[in-house]
């Protein structure tokens, strides 16, 4: 009796459990940091492990090219003559580790605990990349694959991309494709299957306030030089109002404004005020008062610190006036605002705002505008689908906080929109200590994605 291939690629991947879950710590180990200097060579022994399980499961032309930054993984499978190409996306770079003391475990050895598999990496997004290549795998080893394939797996994602834009305007050709599946998107929880809507962007600047040519002894100092690191404060404390709001010149200007079909979309979702209290452990939220928490997040821009430094920070104390101080400053952007002229607004608002009594240099690190999945857009019915045989449930379609500069990039340059979906979850502890996947969900979005392809 002939075996039916779709059954076949479920009951493989259920058979091969723990070889995909060795081959995903494996690829974890990698400690892939691509914001790090001294983890340079890393980006390419996980780019190598990456183009051979391709190369591994069937994968043709697979080839590490380099870029301007780190290098991209490329491999292609194009036998299913009639059938879309879908280009698959994923990033095999990781966000550091730090504070490294207040993880329970080695972020570079992963282990299971529980349900969970600890480490840096395991769900954003080794673990959806892995999850991926497992479901290829499972429907190749049958003899066959229902769509074509492409793949473009990049190594400067969580560093915001800087030379994907560049990359793919020289290989568009190469690139062309029907859409982009990309499972960087994540769950809004273990039972709510998520398509993700849209996604902000991110431009990112390193802000550096200089005083003194020295440090110098703050009783000789203090009162007649203005500290760098109260002066930096000051700029940053003018930078909201006390609703909430950025105040740099121009910034609500360009904004997209949600009609009432949209905001009542948002009210329909399922995180309240209560869920994200938890999540975060804060007592009071903050931000804009007219909106909800899944509209700030979703479709309202933002500035935040992601760090400051500044002076004397160790054992004890020590009467300092400092040289120097530096604030790493990101705004989450939405439609229709350009990185590019966010970056004008900040300068514009430093000009105006420091005082002659320092000296400022501010650095734009990486920009990418904001993402929106059409309606209609191919794939989505397929992956739909593909979650109701496993969820039992219609997705949600929320816009999500986060940022992935290249679905615009690929919108905008191969002219193909994106299936944003993933199998991570808000609790992961996603760029913090203890990140983790949920395993029995990342084996049920393995099932998921060969419901999606076998849906062609
Ligand atoms: N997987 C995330 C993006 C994400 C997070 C999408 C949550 C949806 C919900 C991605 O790896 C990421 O963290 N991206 C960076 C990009 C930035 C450096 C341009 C981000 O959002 O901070
Ligand atoms: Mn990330």
């Amino acid at each position: 009796m002939a075996i039916d291939p779709k059954l076949n690629a479920i009951e493989f991947a259920r058979n091969q459990k723990t070889t995909f879950l060795n081959s995903l710590k494996e690829f974890v180990a990698i400690p892939s940091i691509s914001t790090n200097a001294e983890n340079k060579e890393d980006m390419w022994v996980a780019a190598k492990w990456l183009s051979n399980k391709l190369t591994e499961i069937g994968i043709e032309n697979v080839k590490i090219m380099p870029t301007d930054g780190h290098p991209v993984v490329y491999g292609d499978w194009l036998h299913a003559p009639g059938k879309p190409v879908v280009l698959m996306y994923g990033h095999y770079d990781v966000q550091p580790v730090d504070p490294i003391e207040l993880w329970d475990s080695q972020p570079f050895e992963p282990m299971v605990n529980g349900d969970y598999l600890m480490g840096r990496g395991t769900s954003d997004m080794k673990g959806q990349v892995m999850a991926s290549v497992h479901a290829i795998h499972s429907i190749m080893q049958s003899g066959s694959f229902p769509v074509n394939l492409k793949f473009l797996y990049e190594g400067e994602e969580e560093i915001g991309s800087p030379s994907m834009q560049k990359w793919i305007g020289d290989n568009t050709a190469m690139l062309k494709a029907d859409f982009c599946l990309n499972p960087d998107a994540g769950m809004l929880d273990k039972n709510t299957p998520t398509l993700t809507k849209g996604l902000r962007g991110l431009v990112y600047f390193e802000l550096k306030v200089f005083g003194p040519s020295a440090d110098m002894h703050s009783g000789m100092a203090g009162g007649i030089i203005h500290n760098p690191a109260q002066a930096i404060a000051e700029l940053i404390s003018q930078m909201h109002d006390a609703d909430g709001k950025v105040t740099l010149p121009g910034f609500y200007d360009s904004v997209y404004q949600m009609t009432a079909a949209e905001r009542r979309e948002f009210a329909q979702l399922p995180h309240d005020e209560v869920f994200f209290k938890k999540v975060s452990g804060v007592e009071h939220l903050w931000g804009e008062k007219e909106f909800i928490p899944a509209e700030r997040l979703g479709a309202r821009p933002t500035l935040e610190i992601n760090g400051l430094v500044s002076g004397f920070t160790g054992e004890g104390q020590k009467t300092v006036l400092p040289a120097w101080a530096m604030a790493k400053i990101s705004c989450r952007l939405v439609p229709d605002q350009d990185p590019d002229v966010v970056h004008q607004q900040m300068l514009q608002f430093l000009t105006e705002k420091a005082p002659n009594t320092i000296r400022w240099e501010l650095r734009k690190l990486s920009g990418s505008p904001a993402s929106v999945v059409r309606e209609g857009q191919p794939g989505l019915k397929e992956m739909s689908d593909a979650l109701v045989s496993m969820w039992g449930k219609e997705p949600v379609f929320p816009r999500e906080g986060g940022s992935i500069p290249i679905v615009g990039y690929m919108q905008k340059m191969l002219g193909i929109g994106s299936v944003l979906t993933g199998f991570g979850l808000p609790d992961d502890n996603l760029h913090a200590p203890n990140e983790r996947l949920h395993l029995p969900t990342w084996y049920k979005g393995i099932e998921a994605l060969i419901h999606f392809f076998n849906n062609f």
